[in-house]
């Protein structure tokens, strides 16, 4: 069996050698275009396994997002939420446990280690596109949340993700500015981001029962409303006893980013520990957690032209963003 895996694996490789690739970011490793969305080749690989061999179970919470909109928020909040029976507020492992390693990635984590990806929660997180998702996902009626935001703060976020990165590997960021355009062309990790917004939003649109679409403004301005919202679409409702209690004020209080971030595994921990290019520090995760800091980035003509650019992406859709 290894070496009918180990056979994939490297037909993976040379599908994914053949396609268009580009690095203008300056990424650590080239991006590659596969069925119209930028992915790096790691990434691409796992999900061609996931998409293989991943069965979903009808229990399972899949949690879905491009990058840098609220991702690790999600994870925690939706994590808390499912164990609350188990933990408390001295025990929860978010108390040492950064949260994006509560929460495994489909793509990522699959292809890594390929063993039982459910440690015993039914929640996993993945960055793919909709249309990239496991055939099984879809299939076996398992519940999918999508958290997105808007475009103006998930570019300046993944800006700082990435400068930042890249200065930690001693390698050259690109510029805001050049950045920038090619968010605005679509070149991005998972990018095009509106397209990546798009395809989940038709979906819920279609399953609105499968599939719950988020954005990040929208728990921001009120996570308790959103939260119990969260909580009854996974099976896992908050009890009146429980809402009496204030069960869902403690988990939003818990998961909140001034509350994780001054945590010591967030401040110094590392992520991905011992595997190169994909190490990193945990604080990397935690930047500022507002609405609006594109403000503090992109000139008024930017943010004009980006404005521009989502509302005639999503012209007819319904969604604004
Ligand atoms: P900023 O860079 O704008 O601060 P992801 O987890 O998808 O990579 O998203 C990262 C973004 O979410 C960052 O945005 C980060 O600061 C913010 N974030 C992280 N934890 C948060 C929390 N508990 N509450 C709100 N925002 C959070």
């Amino acid at each position: 069996e290894k070496r009918n895996g180990d056979v994939l694996q490297q037909s993976f490789k040379e599908m994914i050698s053949t396609l268009p690739k580009e690095n203008r970011w300056g990424f650590l490793e080239d991006y590659y275009q596969y069925q119209g969305f930028w992915i790096s080749p790691s990434f691409l690989q796992g999900a061609l396994s996931a998409q293989q061999q991943f069965q979903a179970q009808p229990t399972d919470v899949i949690l879905c997002s491009s990058l840098r909109t609220g991702t690790g928020w999600l994870k925690s909040l939706t994590f808390a939420t499912i164990t609350r029976t188990s933990y408390n507020d001295s025990t929860t492992p978010l108390l040492h446990t950064l949260p994006h390693d509560v929460v495994p990635f489909l793509e990522f984590d699959h292809s890594q280690f390929s063993t039982n990806l459910h440690l015993g929660i039914p929640l996993l997180a993945t960055h793919l596109p909709y249309s990239f998702l496991p055939k099984s996902i879809i299939d076996s009626g398992c519940k999918i949340i999508y958290i997105c935001r808007d475009p103006k703060d998930t570019f300046v976020s993944l800006y700082h993700f990435i400068a930042g990165h890249c200065k930690s590997k001693n390698a050259q960021p690109i510029q805001l500015d050049e950045a920038f355009e090619l968010f605005y062309e679509g070149v991005s990790p998972f990018g095009p981001y509106w397209d990546h917004v798009l395809g989940y939003w038709k979906a819920s649109l279609e399953h609105p029962d499968k599939l719950m679409f988020l954005k990040y403004e929208e728990l921001v301005e009120d996570t308790v409303l959103y939260l119990k919202k969260i909580a009854e679409f996974m099976g896992y409702p908050f009890s009146s006893e429980e809402q009496q209690q204030g069960v869902p004020e403690n988990i939003v209080q818990l998961c909140s980013f001034d509350n994780l971030s001054g945590l010591e595994v967030n401040k110094t921990g590392k992520h991905c520990e011992g595997q190169g290019n994909l190490e990193m520090e945990n604080n990397i995760f935690f930047r500022k957690g507002k609405v609006g800091d594109w403000k503090n980035y992109l000139t008024t003509e930017m943010a004009q032209r980006f404005d521009q650019r989502t509302m005639q992406k999503l012209s007819g859709s319904g969604l604004s963003l």
